[in-house]
């Protein structure tokens, strides 16, 4: 049987925990201020160089994803990201220019210690989970016939 203080602690999101909606408005703003001088990285937004499209949507999904309101959901239905990442090549490359970008915002949101490691270990997981470079394992078999 938990305590209270074990029972409180579980049940608090990080969407809380972190003050709210601010923080990843926040985060999102240092993160795109990072992309939009990044060479490799800001040629692929489409709506390039008007970035609020893109920070509105990114931050709706991390307070989505980190226990905030669902408004990403009702504005963009399932995030299906791998999926809407496809046209643009994510590759080594993409993932750590994107990855130094949001490891500095996350440095910059004042978060405590433990919350910093838990969204750094989700973005580095996330980022390479969104790699598209790879190709099908069939197109690179080298079957015996
Ligand atoms: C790994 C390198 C990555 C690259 C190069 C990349 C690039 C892009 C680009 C070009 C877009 C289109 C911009 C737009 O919304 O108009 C986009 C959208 C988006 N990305 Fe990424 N991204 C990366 C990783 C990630 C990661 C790790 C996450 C989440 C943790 C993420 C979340 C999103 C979201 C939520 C959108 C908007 C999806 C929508 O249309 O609703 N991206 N990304």
């Amino acid at each position: 049987m938990p305590n209270d203080a074990d029972a409180e602690a579980e049940s608090i999101s990080v969407f809380d925990a972190v003050g709210g909606m601010a923080f990843f408005e926040r985060l999102v703003d240092h993160f795109y201020d990072g992309v939009e001088t990044d060479d490799v990285l800001a040629p692929l937004y489409p709506e390039a160089p008007d970035f609020s499209g893109a920070r509105h949507r990114l931050t709706l999904f991390l307070a989505q994803y980190w226990g905030g309101p669902t408004t990403y959901a009702e504005e963009r239905g399932h995030p299906k990201l791998r999926m809407r990442h496809f046209p643009f090549p994510v590759g080594p490359l993409q993932r750590d220019h994107w990855m130094l970008h949001m490891a500095n915002a996350v440095k910059l949101s004042g978060a405590s210690p433990e919350i910093e490691h838990t969204l750094i270990e989700y973005f580095v997981r996330a980022a390479e989970h969104l790699r598209n470079d790879t190709g099908l394992p069939i197109s690179s078999a080298d079957y015996r016939r």
